[in-house]
């Protein structure tokens, strides 16, 4: 890729609205954690850790990552967990983040709802505010377990409900429908939440138009499949749903054999809100640099595309429509001072 395209996806101002913080856990954490923790794990060094990550589907990295976040006990490993992800997304101009983390991956192990969401949310108030990073956090339920489990934990959150912008859904998609959901999603509705559910990641179509008209979410996660659907493509560009597409993590888990074949492209010129985002960094291969990187030369996309993909982040985020316009200014300053 050109220096100058590579200069202008560094330097330009951006949301990442799709991003697991467990997912986040950089194997050198993972190490220094499971010592702290005297926690097992069955790797020797990093360079076996990182030889594990080879995934031919979702599932095969799921286990791993749910391996991977048993190092996570105590408040303060949650919080340098935390910490690292936006010192390293603060460094490539990520200036605002709506980040998930699923409690169930936690206290199903005896880890306390408090103690995850404590440790996270005090690091993105700290650090975000000394990095200038804002935030949004959202919890996800965990598709692979039952409602029941799911509403157990939204009433878990009812005393940090101040804490929390959104829930969301994820894990397993196969078998995993989001009309398995439909209680909790309305309950969580009820209480004020805004809504999302990782849909036609690997599921069909049908599972986005579920997520739509079941769950009546406000934002769609991945969404790849919605391009077998030229009726759900219409539907989902006349009502501007935003998208949150994880450009490496696709290739990774082999949705996408080849970047020169993403759908991201296709998805703008339909008119979709796209967006571009790391899903899990530390098991993908990168953070939001690497992934505008990965599609932007594969895809031939403009300077345009990418100031486009910049904006929607904003538009397609939870934050109030006069901070929105204060980011697409940022973002037209920086193209015009780029141009110059
Ligand atoms: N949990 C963490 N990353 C995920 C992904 N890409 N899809 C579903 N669940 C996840
Ligand atoms: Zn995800």
């Amino acid at each position: 890729m050109s220096n100058q395209l590579k200069k202008f996806i560094a330097g330009l101002p951006k949301a990442e609205l799709h991003l697991h913080l467990e997912g986040s856990l950089e194997p050198k954490l993972m190490f220094e954690l499971a010592k702290r923790n005297q926690i097992k794990i069955p790797y020797k060094s990093i360079a076996e850790v990182k030889e594990a990550y080879q995934f031919t589907q979702l599932q095969d990295f799921l286990d791993i990552y749910y391996m991977g976040m048993n190092v996570l006990q105590t408040e303060q490993d949650f919080y340098d967990l935390t910490e690292a992800y936006l010192r390293k997304v603060a460094a490539e101009n990520t200036q605002h983040v709506e980040v998930f983390f699923d409690p169930q991956g936690h206290t199903e192990r005896g880890v306390k709802f408090e103690t995850a969401i404590h440790g996270i949310h005090n690091a993105l108030t700290e650090v975000g505010k000394e990095l200038g990073v804002t935030f949004k956090l959202i919890m996800c339920f965990l598709r692979h377990l039952d409602e029941a489990s799911a509403i157990k934990t939204l009433n878990e959150a009812e005393p940090f409900k101040h804490l929390l912008c959104g829930v969301g859904l994820d894990s397993s998609e196969l078998g995993h429908p989001p009309s398995k959901f439909i209680n909790v999603f309305k309950m969580a509705k009820q209480q004020g939440y805004k809504l999302v559910a990782h849909a036609g990641e690997e599921g069909p179509a049908d599972y986005i138009i579920e997520a739509l008209d079941l769950l009546k979410i406000d934002r769609l996660d991945h969404g790849n499949r919605a391009m077998e659907n030229p009726a759900l493509v219409s539907r989902l560009a006349n009502s501007k749903m935003a998208l949150t597409v994880c450009p490496l993590s696709n290739l990774k888990l082999c949705g996408v054999t080849d970047m020169a074949n993403h759908p991201i492209k296709k998805m703008l010129e339909a008119g979709l809100v796209a967006t571009v985002n790391s899903d899990d960094p530390s098991y993908f291969g990168g953070y939001m640099n690497a992934n505008f990187e990965s599609i932007a030369e594969p895809l031939n996309l403009s300077i345009a595309d990418l100031t486009l993909l910049a904006k929607n982040s904003f538009t397609g985020s939870f934050l109030e429509q006069t901070e929105i316009d204060q980011y697409l200014n940022k973002i037209d300053q920086y193209v015009a001072n780029f141009n110059a």
